[in-house]
């Protein structure tokens, strides 16, 4: 069969930069694996006149978009533009010309994810989005591939990489939020917005997208409990390193028998914990199945040659069931109905700081407190405090409910010796 299959691009940033070029070095790959020739042929761009260092031979530039998503030629399109609703516009169009679509997309597929999808199914169309979540790690494929005969009970992801870069130099070097922010910005590293790195938006667009295919049941953004690291202090990070624990921000997709819990939230490891050792930039996804038992998926999670190895693997994909024209079937509808856990029924582990008077009586209003929501403590930990009579109290417990641990929380205000709560985290990978 000598058939070309051909491409229309929308968007020609640093990842569709990174598509056409691998689609072009990789063409001999590409070529054995699918059996025809795949060529970029039209770009969506917003100069077409600007100088840019990747072949473009044969291949129109247009800055209307009309051309791509209308042109008859066109097998697939590859959406790379980002934003949300001119790129699902953009996508709703192209399926309904009957054209297979691959985006990077995270904001757009967390948000209308199942609506597209749907649409994609319609029109017995492809939508393949394997680049939205944790960049080069194939995570999605595996979940849905390889790991598709077990049941997933968890699911635990870095998956921002602004975030662990922040917490990794704020751990190793000692230094405040702020600054390593700053820094992290002046690297280009982090955003001039870093609004949703650092509150945990972006982390809990991908673990909503996780939940939705690890437990085939419709997770949407508005399902999961968003906490951030911009409070988090370096004597957090101090206290944990002496209580052998290391702070990342995780997105959580858990379940029990049929009950689910979604979160992102700074949450602290065991030192030997293998995503305590995930650092830099790096996003790692700790999958627990019955079966199987524990996982680790590991790798860049952004990076132009690595997000676009996730794109033009999706790609493959999709000209492979052209081939064997089994297109169209990307949309499996979810085995389940949305049932999230209640507070009473979210179990965890939490470390907490607080300031006490340093005085007879202190731990035992404490330790009654506790006992009456029957939450008994794991570790403790006391150091006299920067002002005169007052003591640095750091403790974990022992598995809890949330609800439980709330009413712990809102109670230790109202207590005399308690002068502040000044930080809580949950413990996990230590059960
Ligand atoms: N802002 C994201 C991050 C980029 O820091 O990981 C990849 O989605």
């Amino acid at each position: 069969m000598t058939q070309t299959i051909s491409v229309g691009l929308l968007g020609l940033g640093t990842v569709g930069s990174g598509v056409v070029h691998i689609i072009e070095e990789h063409q001999d790959k590409l070529k054995h694996q699918v059996g025809c020739d795949v060529k970029v042929k039209k770009v969506l761009v917003n100069n077409p006149e600007k100088k840019r260092d990747i072949p473009l031979d044969g291949v129109t530039m247009t800055t209307d978009a009309n051309d791509v998503l209308n042109d008859p030629e066109l097998d697939i399109i590859i959406e790379v533009i980002g934003g949300v609703e001119t790129a699902r516009d953009y996508i709703v169009q192209a399926l309904k010309n009957k054209k297979h679509v691959v985006t990077a997309n995270k904001d757009l597929m967390a948000v209308y994810g199942s609506e597209l999808l749907e649409t994609a199914s319609q029109n017995r169309c492809d939508l393949f989005y394997e680049a939205s979540v944790a960049g080069g790690i194939p995570i999605l494929r595996s979940l849905v591939e390889g790991l598709s005969s077990d049941r997933i009970t968890k699911m635990m992801g870095i998956l921002n990489g602004t975030t662990n870069y922040i917490l990794t130099k704020m751990t190793q070097e000692g230094a405040d939020y702020e600054e390593v922010l700053k820094e992290a910005q002046s690297l280009g590293y982090a955003e001039a917005d870093p609004t949703a790195d650092v509150e945990g938006i972006d982390a809990a667009r991908k673990i909503a997208i996780l939940g939705t295919l690890g437990f085939s049941m419709h997770i949407e953004l508005e399902d999961v409990a968003i906490e951030g690291i911009s409070s988090v202090s370096r004597e957090d990070l101090e206290y944990s390193k002496q209580l052998g624990y290391t702070m990342k921000l995780i997105g959580i997709a858990s379940r029990t028998v049929n009950k689910v819990e979604v979160s992102v939230q700074p949450a602290l490891f065991p030192d030997n914990h293998p995503l305590s050792a995930v650092n830099e930039e790096f996003n790692a996804v700790y999958v627990y199945g019955e079966a199987v038992g524990e996982t680790m998926f590991y790798g860049p999670g952004a990076g132009k040659l690595p997000t676009a190895t996730a794109v033009v693997s999706d790609l493959v994909e999709v000209v492979k069931n052209i081939r064997l024209g089994v297109n169209g079937n990307s949309a499996v509808i979810p085995q389940y109905k949305k049932n999230l856990k209640t507070d009473d029924e979210i179990e965890a582990k939490y470390f907490l700081r607080i300031k006490a008077e340093d005085q007879s009586g202190t731990f035992s209003a404490l330790t009654s407190l506790f006992a009456k929501y029957e939450v008994s403590l794991e570790k403790i930990l006391q150091e006299p405090s920067e002002e005169k009579g007052f003591a640095d109290i750091v403790m974990t417990t022992h598995t809890v409910s949330k609800r439980n641990y709330q009413m712990i929380l809102e109670q230790l205000q109202g207590l005399d010796v308690v002068s502040e709560i000044k930080s809580s985290y949950r413990v996990e990978g230590d059960e």
